[in-house]
């Protein structure tokens, strides 16, 4: 991210979420670090931001993001996908590695870093491919991608359709202390579906893939990480069977994590009967059993946390027939609001419990120095407007992608203000009010 300028300024009189509860209390920032948590807090020449009847939380922290830059600038480069992501909340974004050219070298990596360092107002790693060209057949140098600063390895987009080949990848990668997260999809039984497969469509005569697609992989790659002792973190869950097999797995001991996205946790195949392009995902919408599940999974642990798998698209991907639409949702901007609406404002789960899936959660699991409120640390700050209803128009998004399925959607809990290394990065105009 860019350089913090000095900055001084006092948020006063939120309900802050540090590691020993939620208290009402000023966080005073000074030179990109938080210098003090209390009451009654003053500094010098401070500006001093009204945050009462506002959560005032870490920075939300995304570990599967699609930035798209290099190569796909048309649908999104850094600084807009940034700029989104600090819109959302989000002050730590980790981005997946189909890119063109593809994220496998050190210097692709380090072009992503430097790119971030100039244009972005939020912190960006870089995971890097697992295989080189995304082709499941060559490993990439996991030694140097580390060096360059990737942060974990993925194929994501793709999955590994070779066994043997994703074993070996992460007997290599855990050398080098790189996770690995597995894009969970045989493509061989999705043969050709581009929604899910079931009811809806049946009724509406779309090609469906089967549920086991995903579960088949995700069975098989948490035996992979047992049997090699190690771990393995599993992107976008979206089936029932897919959080009990890995909550099984945890029970057998592997070592493995799991994320799901917001719009499994608030929207169903149901929503494509309109053949709305817009809710082409992979993997795709499920159903209302499903969506149920995974949030159930969630409460108890089985799913570590929520990752956006922010996907923007050029309308011209998209303004196409549904079977050769592009698959994926701009998910920055609305990711807080439908977890909250879904699982808080619906009284399924604590505002507490919804911000550690979206922070420490996430950053525990790659390791990441975010996810968290403490004196001295970094002053990355989300502050939320837990009270607020707002209407989804995509057309105000800051992503160049403005590809979503919740536009027109009323959503509660908003955010208002995101702050990366001391630096407001959205919402300045609300903090001058
Ligand atoms: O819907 C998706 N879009 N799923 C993926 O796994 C990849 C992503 C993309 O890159 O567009
Ligand atoms: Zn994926």
């Amino acid at each position: 991210m860019k350089r913090a300028d000095t900055n001084v300024f006092v948020i006063r009189g939120g309900n802050v979420l540090t590691a020993s509860g939620a208290e009402v209390r000023d966080i005073s920032v000074r030179d990109g670090a938080i210098t003090a948590i209390g009451r009654g807090l003053a500094l010098d020449g401070a500006r001093v931001i009204d945050a009462s009847g506002m959560w005032v939380i870490p920075g939300l922290v995304d570990i599967h993001c699609h930035l798209r830059e290099p190569g796909g600038e048309e649908k999104e480069d850094i600084a807009s996908g940034t700029a989104a992501a600090a819109k959302g909340g989000f002050t730590s974004v980790c981005c997946m590695a189909n890119t063109n050219p593809v994220n496998d070298s050190a210097v692709v990596t380090e072009f992503i870093k430097k790119r971030a360092a100039e244009a972005g107002p939020v912190h960006v790693y870089p995971i890097a491919a697992l295989t080189k060209g995304l082709g499941g057949e060559e490993l990439t140098e996991a030694g140097e991608l580390a060096d360059a600063g990737a942060i974990a390895l993925s194929d994501d987009g793709k999955s590994v359709g070779n066994a043997r080949m994703m074993r070996l990848a992460l007997r290599y990668a855990k050398r080098f202390g790189l996770k690995v997260i597995s894009h969970p999809e045989d493509t061989d039984l999705v043969d050709g579906g581009v929604m899910n497969e079931g009811y809806w469509s049946a009724a509406i005569g779309l090609p469906g893939a089967t549920r086991a697609a995903e579960e088949t992989i995700i069975a098989r790659d948490c035996m992979l990480a047992a049997v090699e002792n190690t771990s393995i973190h599993i992107a976008h869950v979206s089936t029932a069977g897919g959080a009990h097999i890995i909550r099984n797995a945890k029970r057998l001991g592997a070592a493995v994590t799991c994320e799901t996205a917001p719009h499994y946790l608030y929207a169903t195949d149901e929503w494509v009967r309109d053949y709305d392009t817009n809710t082409k995902v992979n993997p795709p919408l499920r159903t209302e059993d499903d969506r149920l599940a995974l949030i159930d999974a969630l409460l108890d642990g089985t799913i570590d946390c929520i990752a956006t798998d922010h996907a923007p698209h050029h309308a011209d991907d998209k303004n196409v027939e549904y079977a050769i639409a592009a698959s994926g949702i701009s998910g920055f901007e609305t990711a807080f609001s439908i977890c909250w609406t879904a699982l808080v404002k619906s009284g399924r789960m604590t505002p507490e419990a919804l911000f550690e899936k979206m922070t420490s959660a996430p950053a525990r699991i790659l390791g990441l120095d975010a996810g968290a409120l403490a004196e001295g640390g970094a002053a990355d700050i989300t502050i939320i407007d837990p009270g607020a209803e707002w209407t989804v128009d995509s057309s105000k998004f800051a992503s160049r992608g403005h590809n979503t399925p919740f536009s027109g959607h009323t959503l509660s809990g908003l955010v208002k203000c995101a702050i990366a290394g001391g630096e407001i990065a959205y919402g300045r105009e609300w903090t001058c009010g």
